[in-house]
């Protein structure tokens, strides 16, 4: 019955048992069945009508103003003051974007044990009740990214895989906001004015499975510690980190991408690469480091490192590459030195043996004043 009735919901309009049904279809609600009272479905030859979704076809209300269309729930840029009652219990994404949402309660979204993904990007939402989330024991993606939040939300369901929460107020990350969230696998926590120390030591280490975090655009002065062994990517771009310490990426074996661009470190730890040995991408441009990171001709994968708008005055011959022509290493595929101290006609060619092209190296540039 159901997938008939999604089949025919392009040129008809189906629905099951209107109860109380709103807009311009009443009338013909009256028509067929008369009193209104719920009628059981029936099969029914197609009825020339514009398409207009407002019926799901399992027989629940569609909110009104909002599009409800093979179980996702349609109600962005509404000018919405609050979530929308009676949305059809068996949704599985809502999207109520670009409203002005203030407040979730309590009850805002009970009974949704279908939902997997709830968009409330771009509202004006201050307060999440500590219980609005707990009905959500499917949800998976959770997005909240330009909101008023000052907190995470409490009761964040288990099965969360990816939460975006980045553009809000949030000052701190507790220890205990993302316990025991063993299935997130990208946590988007950038542009909240957390400070030095607003991230607790091991505010991540119940993210078992986690692949991604970024953090970026805060005024945090250090890499978080306790990151968890399953990281892939790190995205700490435009902070306020002053210094790589070796402990901080420590047990990272799998972190192959690392962002830490516009920052304002100054020194780059001995032992800090050999903690991350699949490493492929080092993002240290627009710094203050007045060398090139120790470790980099010993490691193993590393291909792409930007260190241009630092400090550097020096780049010595093996910086980069090992001694000789040791092949073990994987060619680089882009290095940056533009916009460092260092005079580009001083450093040696050979610096560069174990580059892929001539094009991957981008040195010049320097402007003094
Ligand atoms: C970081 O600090 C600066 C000045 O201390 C402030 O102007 C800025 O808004 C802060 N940024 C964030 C994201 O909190
Ligand atoms: C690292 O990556 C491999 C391959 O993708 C995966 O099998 C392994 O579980 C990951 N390690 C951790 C600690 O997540
Ligand atoms: C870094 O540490 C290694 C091993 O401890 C050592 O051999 C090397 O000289 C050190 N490099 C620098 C630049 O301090």
């Amino acid at each position: 019955m159901k997938s008939a009735c999604l089949s025919l919901l392009l040129v008809s309009v189906c629905w099951a048992l209107p109860f109380r049904q709103s807009g311009f279809m009443d009338f013909m609600i009256e028509d067929e069945q008369g009193s209104g009272s719920p009628m059981p479905p029936t099969r029914r030859p197609p009825v020339q009508t514009p398409p207009v979704l407002t019926e799901e076809p399992e027989g629940s209300f569609c909110p009104f103003r909002c599009q409800c269309h093979l179980r996702v729930v349609q109600c962005s840029d509404l000018g919405l003051k609050n979530v929308p009652e009676k949305i059809p219990l068996d949704s599985t994404l809502l999207d109520l974007q670009n409203n002005k949402i203030s407040e979730i309660r309590e009850n805002d979204f009970k009974g949704l044990k279908g939902l997997q993904t709830l968009i409330l990007v771009n509202n004006k939402i201050t307060i999440i009740h500590a219980k609005a989330l707990s009905s959500l024991i499917n949800l998976e993606r959770l997005y909240l990214s330009k909101n008023l939040l000052k907190d995470v939300p409490a009761n964040i369901p288990k099965s969360l895989q990816e939460l975006r929460i980045h553009e809000n107020q949030i000052t701190k990350i507790k220890k205990s906001s993302f316990a025991g969230m063993a299935n997130v696998i990208v946590m988007e926590l950038g542009s909240n004015p957390l400070s030095s120390s607003g991230v607790d030591n091991g505010a991540f280490a119940d993210l078992k499975r986690v692949s991604y975090i970024r953090i970026a655009d805060t005024n945090i002065t250090s890499i978080p510690k306790g990151l968890p062994s399953s990281l892939f990517e790190l995205h700490l771009d435009g902070n306020k980190i002053t210094k790589v310490t070796a402990d901080s990426l420590k047990g990272l074996k799998n972190l192959s991408k690392l962002g830490l661009s516009h920052n304002e470190i100054s020194v780059v730890e001995n032992g800090s690469l050999a903690n991350v040995p699949h490493l492929r991408e080092l993002h240290l441009d627009s710094n203050m480091l007045t060398s090139v990171p120790a470790g980099l001709p010993e490691h193993k994968y590393i291909q792409v490192i930007y260190l241009h708008s630092n400090k550097i005055a020096a780049v010595g011959t093996e910086d980069f590459c090992p001694p000789g022509y040791n092949t073990k290493k994987a060619m680089y595929s882009g290095i940056s030195l533009f916009s460092n101290p260092v005079p580009y006609w001083e450093v040696q060619p050979i610096t560069f043996r174990c580059v892929f092209d001539r094009s991957a190296i981008q040195l010049g540039n320097y402007r003094k004043k």
